[in-house]
């Protein structure tokens, strides 16, 4: 059996003597009589040093051999205090289990992330994918955790649905209709009853209304999966799939749901910075210096908070040239978005009580009957992390307001149905996970913290 490197690593004067190790061959260097190979086994970020000797049968194969080349070593363990690394095998047998060629993409030099995105089916052997993905499966369990530890209950969502949560337009048909000769009504129109599940369906935009039935039932509760969006700007932070969280509290206020939100981000950043020290270091020192003491007084500063219509107010007074003009009732681009947080408060900060105009049609409407007790929550580097409100749960003012938006009653009778049997307050949020690991990496595309991204006019692999 073999040990892995991560364990190795973890206590080495424990298994000084006999080891066996798989790996892959990060490099070799050879000389006439002896040699070094970095293996890397991919559960820890750091190689361990091989040294074989021309006593070695296959002593010439070894050294021939290419990056990427995958091998079973066995040898003596031997501490090396002083040394780079703290330990070294020194082989007594090496077994190659595949050779690699040298038309191997991943050759030992620095390439770009945009290369890279074209080769995504190797990228996770590099270092930096290896400590992206790495982060990004610790952060998904510590969003578990976090939930889990406070009794919320993981409701499964369903990713085909009729309803449009956000109201943007932006799903991807799910259909099996033939698209050259649709069955058509009398008026001529795409006659969606004889589709699969006899309406029009969809990849889902958000879990939340579904997550909302398990809050009436649970209190509190949170999705974690994929959703879809056919939002065509392709920008670094948009994508066609990504990754959502959604908490959804019952008996709960806005208050109280930004209140979780921020509990939630910090206990995420202090378990990816006690999990993943190395990669974490890694990420200080190549990809965005200084990311370690920005995560670290996040962690130890309360978040701000700021109306919108403070938030305007402070854009207006601010001598910054914005492309798009700030009003009261303008949506907040990514240029504000980012001068509010990283000129104006330089920490997180939640912009609550947006305009109901530009927000989605299930929020709680504030007293004035102008804006809507919504949340965003505003981080540097990024933007919006989270979207999130409190829902309107008085049936009257949510009719009136589906009715100002055109939306059909029918279609939500189930949603409605919520508020007539035993509806209450509540709230609830989303987080795309995404965006919530570049902000944990300074990664500054979402196409890099994704394994295989999809946006417009890709979806290779
Ligand atoms: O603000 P959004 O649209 O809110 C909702 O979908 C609510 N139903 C959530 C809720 O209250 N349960 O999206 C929430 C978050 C955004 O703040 C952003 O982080 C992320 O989802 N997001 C995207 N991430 C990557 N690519 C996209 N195209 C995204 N669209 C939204
Ligand atoms: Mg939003």
């Amino acid at each position: 059996k073999t040990i892995s490197i991560r364990t190795l690593y973890g206590m080495p004067e424990s298994y000084v003597g006999t080891v066996t190790v798989a790996g892959w061959v990060r490099t070799v260097r050879d000389s006439k009589t002896f040699g070094f190979i970095e293996v890397n086994d991919g559960t820890f970020f750091k190689s361990v040093q091989v040294v074989f000797e021309d006593h070695l049968s296959n002593f010439k194969e070894i050294a021939k051999l290419g990056v990427g080349a995958a091998l079973i070593v066995t040898g003596e363990l031997v501490l090396t205090p002083g040394q780079k690394q703290p330990f070294e095998i020194k082989a007594t047998s090496i077994e190659v289990e595949g050779e690699c060629p040298p038309e191997y993409p991943l050759q030992k030099k620095r390439h770009s992330f945009e290369y890279l995105r074209q080769i995504a089916y190797l990228r996770p052997r590099t270092n930096t994918f290896g400590a992206v993905f790495r982060v990004r499966s610790l952060a998904a369990y510590a969003i578990h955790k976090f939930f889990q530890e406070r009794n919320f209950v993981y409701a499964h969502t369903p990713l085909i649905t009729a309803s449009d949560c956000e109201g943007a337009g932006e799903m991807f048909r799910v259909t099996t209709l033939d698209p050259a000769n649709p069955p058509k009504n009398e008026q001529g129109e795409v006659n969606f009853k004889e589709d699969f599940f006899g309406k029009m369906a969809s990849l889902t935009v958000s879990g939340q209304l579904s997550a909302e039935t398990f809050a009436m039932a649970f209190r509190d509760v949170y999705t974690f999966g994929p959703t879809f969006r056919a939002e065509k700007s392709n920008t670094p932070r948009h994508a066609a799939e990504f990754w959502m969280i959604e908490p959804e509290i019952a008996f709960a206020d806005l208050n109280d749901d930004m209140q979780l939100a921020e509990d939630m981000v910090k206990f995420v950043i202090n378990y990816v910075l006690e999990h993943a020290k190395e990669e974490m270091q890694f990420f200080n020192q190549f990809v965005d210096k200084g990311i370690l003491e920005r995560l670290e007084n996040i962690v130890n500063a309360d978040f701000g908070k700021v109306s919108y219509t403070e938030a305007i107010k402070i854009l207006e007074g601010s001598s910054k040239k914005f492309e798009y003009p700030v009003f009261w009732g303008c949506d907040l681009q990514t240029e504000h978005e980012r001068y509010l947080t990283e000129e104006h408060f330089q920490k997180p900060v939640f912009v609550t009580d947006y305009p109901k105009e530009i927000k989605a049609f299930y929020m709680r409407m504030n007293e004035d009957n102008k804006t809507v007790a919504a949340m965003d929550l505003l981080v540097p580097g990024i933007g919006e992390l989270i979207g999130g409100s409190q829902r309107e749960e008085r049936l009257d003012v949510l009719l009136e307001r589906m009715k100002e938006l055109g939306l059909n009653e029918e279609d939500y009778w189930w949603y409605l149905d919520l508020r007539r049997f035993g509806g209450t307050r509540h709230a609830g949020f989303g987080l795309g996970f995404e965006r919530l690991i570049m902000y944990l990496t300074g990664m500054t595309n979402i196409r890099d913290v994704i394994p295989f991204p999809r946006t417009t006019g890709s979806a290779e692999f």
